[in-house]
């Protein structure tokens, strides 16, 4: 245990575990394996959302990054939990990390490019609701997705209305504008008691997944038999 370094307003009594590398990518593999089977199985839907999956091949908005905020987003879930989660549809064990990984994945899935596009929020989250009803996820956890979705584009950057599903997707998000060479500004960042510890970690995130996602993606485009998501030109 160690504690806290005094970056966590509102709770500082609360000791909690420091966030070591490893504990950040502990769950790459199982989340690559999860975003893998999640894109298989929405390969239909491509039919009736036409903006679905176009821009997963970039390395800006795409499946890197996707991975990424899954990960920063289950680390800051973590956290979350530490502290006490309050009630909430995701307080049972499990379905705030299930959440955030659907959450992680959506967030981004209905962007046509890497421009401003402040509907892409609102595709996503059409894209989500569609596929939460198809496997009829409960309606509270659907709501919380849908919230983060919604709230992490086009939207105050800090809302006391946000539940944690959105706290993680939001702060997940913005640590990984590492990849534009930004720092998370703090009055654009929730207060989760995590983003201040995952920031140094950022950088060789950035790395580690771009390298990583390299393979699966060969995966995905070529030996599960699946479309590129857009054609080679
Ligand atoms: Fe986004
Ligand atoms: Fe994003």
């Amino acid at each position: 245990m160690a504690p806290d370094g005094g970056g966590n307003a509102g709770s500082p009594q609360t000791k909690t575990m420091t966030i070591t590398y490893n504990d950040l990518i502990a769950p790459r593999s199982a989340l690559f394996e999860r975003f893998l089977g999640l894109y298989a199985e929405l390969q239909p839907a491509r039919n009736q959302f036409r903006r679905l999956f176009t821009s997963a091949d970039s390395p800006i908005h795409g499946a890197d990054h996707w991975v990424r905020v899954g990960l920063f987003g289950l680390a800051i879930a973590k956290k979350l939990r530490e502290r006490g989660l309050p009630a909430s549809p995701v307080a049972e064990p499990g379905a705030l990390e299930e959440a955030v990984i659907l959450a992680a994945f959506f967030h981004d899935c209905a962007r046509w490019s890497d421009g401003g596009e402040l509907d892409h929020g609102r595709a996503g989250e059409e894209v989500w609701r569609w596929y939460a009803a198809e496997r009829k996820f409960p309606d509270g956890l659907a709501a919380s997705v849908s919230q983060a979705l919604l709230f992490h584009v086009d939207h105050p950057a800090v809302d006391p209305a946000a539940g944690p599903v959105a706290v993680c997707l939001c702060n997940a998000d913005r640590l990984d504008r590492v990849r534009l060479g930004e720092s998370p500004k703090p009055k654009l960042m929730y207060d989760d008691g995590a983003w201040r510890e995952l920031e140094p970690l950022s950088e060789r995130l950035l790395d580690e997944v771009t390298r990583k996602v390299a393979l699966v993606r060969l995966a995905i485009w070529s030996g599960r038999g699946m479309p590129r998501p857009f054609p080679e030109h």
